[in-house]
């Protein structure tokens, strides 16, 4: 079970940007598309960990900054010809302020 947690307002995320929100056990890139959808992700590439935060968001996938793997928010699957999956974490916004889902093995947010 999720324990929603309220982590940043959406106008703080840069539109087509992220930022990171660090747990106690890892951080977590949260982004913001072009149409204001959020999503968060493990901020760790499937492939050889590259920071997914500094990476291009386009539609509803990012690219990594380090071998432009893509991939897809929703999932975390790498999209294409290249397999890996990163950890999603559920996002709701509710007045303009974004809530994080974390389960027990995701800890406290910092
Ligand atoms: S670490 Fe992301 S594509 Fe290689």
């Amino acid at each position: 079970m999720s324990n929603w947690t309220p982590i940043i307002t959406l106008e703080e995320i840069p539109q087509l940007g992220s930022r990171v929100i660090t747990t106690d056990t890892m951080n977590v890139a949260v982004f913001r598309t072009a149409k204001d959808e959020v999503f968060a992700l493990r901020d760790a590439c499937p492939h050889k960990g590259g920071p997914l935060s500094q990476g291009i968001v386009h539609g509803t996938s990012v690219t990594c900054p380090l071998h432009n793997w893509k991939i897809d928010l929703a999932s975390g699957e790498a999209l294409g010809p290249d397999e890996g999956c990163a950890n999603v974490f559920p996002t709701k916004v509710e007045d303009g302020m974004v809530f994080l889902g974390l389960n027990d093995q995701s800890a406290d947010v910092a």
